[in-house]
């Protein structure tokens, strides 16, 4: 019966990985997937992970299962993280939460909530967004829309229309956005057009879906979070699903959170037995390795300043990384058409490449951006950034 299943190409994602590995040649350059790498080219382990992962192993008492919702210490310490010590849902303990497998585990347990709640809740996700989502949330059994959300030929926001949409959903309607540095395109929401979006979500009473995967490395950590923080405080209910690869740079570990904000702590109970029995109906139970270095770090106010320090870093160093790579492909292109790169945030951006360009980027020059010409801006360096720059203005 199996034999029957036909092989199927690799994502689109991962696969760069390996068509990159697979290349020769020394110097190739691998814009693929999106993972911090530091001047190096290295994806560092974090000095505060390092520590946290000590005391964890050095205190570590037995190989018993992660009991759901998962490890307390976590679960508290990215909730307050993410909405501030003091915001009215964490205060009146209204907050439910779970600890999944990594940022992904969080989409799919909050989808299978969605349709426990709703048989058919249509999603609303933006136009592009991030590669897995629409086959992740979709195999799950959302119905997916898009609205409107970066026009890839001018880089910008497409704000107005993004809106036209989003006013017309209301009740049992799901609108997914990003929390900051959106995945694949590098363009957030600015303050007032988050305002604008929180109005409506107020008025239209549709559901919130954030998903917060980057968290500290657009504008800071608070900065970051100002939307979430102030849509919480404005719509009845809202789901979040966080990831700690990124800004913990724990991406092997499958370390994440499924969040929702609810009216009463009666009801965010009520969803943290939901969204524990979904992850049990999935996978049973967490791993517990990357919540336990989470809820060190957090629990201890040496090793937070230390993550701080470091996410700010990896925030300082990408935003640099925009600022040269704008530069010399300005020189290299005689043009300004890069320039955006500069103002967008987060890991990513679009070349703009068509199919065929980016075909040619990877054939000719050896430097690796997903199919869709989506760059990871962290897998260029100071030692590369020439190379990248004259690949690009040759291809274009
Ligand atoms: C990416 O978009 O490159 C990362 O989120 C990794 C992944 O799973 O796709």
């Amino acid at each position: 019966m199996l034999e029957r299943l036909e092989s199927l190409p690799a994502d689109p994602i991962l696969g760069t990985i390996v068509a990159c590995r697979n290349d020769p040649n020394p110097d190739k350059v691998d814009l693929g997937v999106g993972q911090y790498k530091d001047a190096r080219g290295t994806t560092p382990v974090f000095a505060a992970v390092r520590a946290a992962e000590e005391r964890v192993l050095a205190d570590q008492a037995t190989k018993g299962y992660v009991p759901p919702p998962g490890d307390p210490d976590f679960l508290s310490g990215i909730v307050v993280t993410l909405l501030g010590p003091d915001h009215p849902a964490v205060v009146d303990n209204r907050v439910g939460a779970v600890q999944t497998t990594g940022g992904s585990g969080a989409l799919r347990v909050l989808a299978g909530m969605l349709l426990r709640a709703l048989d058919d809740a249509p999603l609303w996700a933006p136009n592009p967004t991030w590669g897995n989502h629409i086959p992740l949330l979709g195999a799950a059994g959302l119905a997916i829309s898009q609205y409107p959300y970066y026009d890839q030929s001018t880089h910008s926001l497409e704000f107005d229309a993004m809106m036209e949409v989003v006013r017309q959903r209301g009740p049992g309607d799901v609108v997914l956005v990003h929390g900051c540095c959106h995945n694949p395109c590098g363009a957030d929401l600015s303050p007032t057009q988050w305002d604008e979006f929180i109005e409506v979500a107020a008025e239209r009473r549709f559901t919130p879906f954030v998903d917060f995967a980057y968290h500290g490395l657009g504008e800071g950590l608070d900065a970051d979070a100002r939307g979430i923080r102030l849509l919480a405080e404005r719509v009845p209910e809202l789901i979040v699903a966080y990831s700690a690869s990124k800004n913990f740079g724990l991406y092997r570990e499958r370390t994440g959170l499924a969040m929702a904000v609810a009216r009463t702590a009666e009801v965010a109970a009520t969803q943290t037995s939901q969204m524990a029995n979904i992850a049990r109906e999935l996978y049973s139970m967490p791993p517990a390795h990357g919540a336990s270095i989470v809820a060190t770090i957090l629990g201890d106010p040496d090793l937070t300043t230390s993550w701080e320090e470091e996410v700010a870093t990896m925030r300082t160093r990408l935003n640099g990384l925009r600022a040269l790579l704008s530069a010399r492909l300005r020189e290299t292109t005689g043009g300004t058409e890069f320039d955006y790169v500069e103002h967008e945030r987060g890991m990513f951006s679009f070349l703009g490449l068509t199919p065929d360009q980016v075909t040619a980027l990877q054939r000719d020059h050896s430097v690796y951006t997903i199919p869709s010409s989506r760059m990871n801006v962290a897998g260029v360096t100071e030692d590369n950034v020439d190379l990248v720059a004259r690949a690009v203005a040759r291809v274009v």
